[in-house]
């Protein structure tokens, strides 16, 4: 692909991260007190809270659902768009209601939206009463700031080129495991507050990773999930001379029955990688690929580096070479000063790629980033408008391909008793469709073969068989 100038920032070789293994030593000094820990945000925030679970639980802490039971409560937060922070804000102020009846309550603020300067500004005037403020760089810090807390604290460093590796997590899951591969991002997408809250790129080193890959593989994960902002990023950083396919491949080989990725930049999505997913069984044909916009004129201003025609043969080639894989993607209306006509092209692609699902936003801007000053004369109604007219198509495909199975026996990971029935268990296809299962609850942890009954745009409806897989 033809590369803009500024893509150098992505590839640029860092020599200066640090790898530190310091244990953190953790007593339980809480005991029998409780926590209300509320996670906002994408996967990295998910499984940030593992890691502060951890940290909760060692301390002696036990896990509460109710927030008026809580002796401390985390909000781990996201800053991705406006309506991200009023949730936390929204929030606070039940919290604040608690903290005049339970005076010991610690008030804990974390994740994305402490990044930002001037929320902590607001937050120290207006929310006197919150009594530790820690970043995203510095989560190992909260056990100590725990300890001391008896005065507001903020522990928050605006970058780091630190990568700690032997971080400990309570994982949600004995089925399911996220792994970080890479942290931060340097693509700076002009709307994506990103890279300012979590960091410049930082790839975890190879050995690092498989040695968790296999740790996860010997306590019985059946699935895992690479995770990192732009997994097609990985090891450019650092320049030893493996990339993500090779990575991909490795942890293949460790044989964890199903293996997963997100998220991966339409950018730098090489051949290689495309080879490695189709060439290994346990690597499921699952690719999240977020498009943002079908127009070439609003992809240049949202410095995406790729155009609509590079994106349609990069997808060509996924669904050649991918035997059965499912697509899904990300996409944003009303982007600055988008017209009608930059709308059209976006519909087309959608059209062209007939997703099997779509995260769908309007532009929400962010201060600091390079399109919250552009000029945008697009009425808010409009950009509704065409969120509701793109929601109608992306709904329709995902049905439509969510109806081609009615009939088939796929395998699904059964993870848990579905959220919509408890007579009923649920988990993914291979091609991350969501099934709700007719099946008793020992077959979760379990992979089964299920006939799919009925669909839904979002979801499929099933019951267990013992016929074999279609081919
Ligand atoms: N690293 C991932 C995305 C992380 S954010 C990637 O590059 O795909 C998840 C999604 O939120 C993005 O793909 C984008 O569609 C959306 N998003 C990010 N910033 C946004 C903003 N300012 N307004 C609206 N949507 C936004
Ligand atoms: Fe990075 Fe993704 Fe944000 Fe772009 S959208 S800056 S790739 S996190
Ligand atoms: Fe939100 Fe931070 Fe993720 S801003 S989307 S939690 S990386």
């Amino acid at each position: 692909m033809q590369l803009p100038d500024l893509c150098i920032a992505g590839n640029r070789i860092k020599t200066d991260i640090e790898y530190i293994y310091d244990e953190v030593k953790i007593a339980p000094i809480y005991k029998g007190k409780k926590y209300f820990l509320r996670t906002y945000g994408c996967q990295m925030n998910v499984h940030d809270s593992e890691e502060i679970t951890y940290y909760l639980e060692s301390l002696g802490y036990i896990k509460t659902e109710v927030l008026e039971q809580a002796d401390i409560v985390v909000l781990n937060t996201c800053a991705i768009r406006e309506n991200a922070k009023d949730k936390v804000y929204g929030y606070l102020g039940r919290c604040k209601h608690l903290k005049k009846e339970k005076k010991d309550l610690i008030i804990c603020l974390c994740g994305c939206l402490m990044q930002l300067p001037t929320e902590i500004e607001e937050l120290k005037k207006k929310h006197e009463y919150i009594d530790i403020i820690i970043g995203t760089h510095n989560l190992n810090e909260l056990p100590q700031l725990i300890k001391e807390k008896n005065k507001q604290q903020i522990e928050v460093y605006s970058n780091s080129d630190k990568v700690y590796e032997n971080i400990h997590y309570s994982r949600d899951s004995k089925i399911s495991a996220w792994i970080n591969i890479a942290y931060g991002c340097d693509k700076f997408c002009t709307y994506c507050i990103v890279p300012f809250t979590r960091g410049r790129e930082r790839s975890r080193k190879i050995e690092h990773i498989l040695e968790e890959v296999q740790y996860l593989k010997e306590q019985g994960y059946l699935e895992i999930t690479l995770l990192g902002q732009n997994v097609n990023a990985y090891g450019t950083d650092l320049a030893l001379g493996y990339d993500f396919a090779d990575l991909l491949e490795r942890v293949a080989k460790i044989g964890i029955p199903r293996v997963r990725f997100v998220t991966s930049h339409p950018w730098n999505f090489t051949d290689k990688m495309i080879d490695v997913i189709a060439q290994y069984d346990n690597i499921m044909p699952y690719i999240h690929l977020p498009l943002q916009s079908g127009s070439d004129t609003i992809l240049k201003k949202m410095n995406r580096r790729y155009t609509k025609k590079e994106y349609k043969e990069l997808f060509d080639k996924i669904k050649a070479k991918i035997k059965n894989v499912s697509v899904t993607t990300d996409i944003i209306v009303g982007f600055p000063n988008e017209t009608e006509e930059d709308f059209q092209d976006t519909l087309d692609l959608v059209h062209y790629c007939k997703y099997d699902g779509a995260f769908t936003f309007i532009f929400s801007p962010r201060a600091g980033t390079r399109a919250a000053t552009m000029e945008d004369e697009t009425p808010i109604k409009e950009k509704e408008e065409r969120l509701k007219r793109l929601n109608e198509v992306v709904n329709k495909y995902s049905l439509e391909n969510n109806q081609m199975l009615i009939g088939k026996v796929v395998e699904v990971l059964v993870t848990k008793v579905s959220e919509k029935d408890e007579n009923k268990i649920c988990g993914y296809t291979d091609t991350f469709k969501l099934v709700n299962i007719v099946g008793e609850k020992d077959n979760i942890g379990k992979i089964v073969k299920v006939k799919i009954t009925d669909a839904k745009s979002f979801s499929l409806d099933g019951k267990i068989v013992t016929e074999q897989v279609n081919a």
